[in-house]
């Protein structure tokens, strides 16, 4: 089984991305919905989390184990690989090696939670693949509960996103890392409102491809997963919201069980 976790509901945009890349493979994903959010939160406490959630799906089956959540990616992945002895992946990784190479001369933004941004993973791995590439971040703190509150349309989230980009447009980004899991929800607008020649990379499908690319190389691997088109969906706190918008993300009945972590 392929185990995705995220602070909440946002890394179901993962789960899409891998239903179309590996379609059939089993996955059993945990929505750490009691202790979202995440990227308002300390490194230590998202780490702490994040054994924690990689944990339960080990025990549960788990043979790879994909962080979705940006934030727990940006400061816990080192702790996790040092923890436990299997497969580990994380979405800051492949977005990067896809924004490097956008364009000749990279000028590159990238919009996250307060917690991601400040922990400056990305310019840091772009940095070490393109030392002349120019970086510039910005935190979206009010996009998380947008999109939670399915305001994907509003013309408030319009302008918020609007006012957000804007230092980056001012720059002259040439590409735009979307480094939280709900951003891809507001792909559209966000192109719109940072111009159709700035190349988008979205973080769940980056990982999607990266995570097809290591099981064809490593068919050891593969051939331990299961592939029944099992999805099993566990969050830490049920709510009618969260079925409601994960049903909506996914175009498919969800259930989710309850877990205590
Ligand atoms: N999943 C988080 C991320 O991708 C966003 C939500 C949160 O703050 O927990 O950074």
């Amino acid at each position: 089984m392929i185990g995705i976790f995220d602070s909440g509901i946002g890394g179901l945009t993962v789960v899409k991305a891998l239903m179309e890349h590996l379609s059939g493979y089993d996955i059993i994903y945990l929505g750490d919905t009691a202790r979202t959010p995440y990227g308002t939160k300390s490194s230590e406490t998202v780490k702490k989390y994040a054994l924690e959630n990689t944990e339960f799906l080990l025990n549960k089956g788990a043979e790879i184990v994909i962080i979705a959540c940006n934030t727990a990616s940006s400061v816990a992945t080192e702790s996790i690989a040092e923890n436990f002895d299997v497969p580990i992946f994380e979405v800051i990784t492949p977005a990067v090696e896809l924004s490097i190479n956008t364009s000749h001369k990279p000028c590159i933004g990238i919009i996250g939670t307060r917690a991601t941004v400040k922990s400056g993973i990305y310019e840091k791995k772009i940095k070490e693949i393109n030392p002349q590439a120019r970086v510039y971040s910005k935190a979206c703190p009010l996009l998380v509960p947008l999109v939670e509150e399915g305001w994907i349309n509003k013309p408030e989230t319009k302008m918020i996103v609007k006012k957000y980009l804007h230092p980056l447009k001012v720059r002259q980004i040439n590409t735009l890392i979307l480094g939280c899991t709900h951003y891809p929800l507001l792909k559209n607008i966000i192109q719109k409102k940072i111009g159709k020649r700035v190349s988008i990379i979205d973080s769940s499908v980056a990982v999607a491809s990266n995570v097809k690319a290591f099981l064809e190389k490593h068919r050891e691997i593969d051939d331990m997963l299961s592939k029944k088109g099992r999805y099993t969906f566990f969050v830490s706190d049920v709510t009618e919201q969260f079925e409601k918008i994960a049903t909506s993300m996914l175009k498919r009945d969800i259930h989710l069980k309850h877990v205590k972590i």
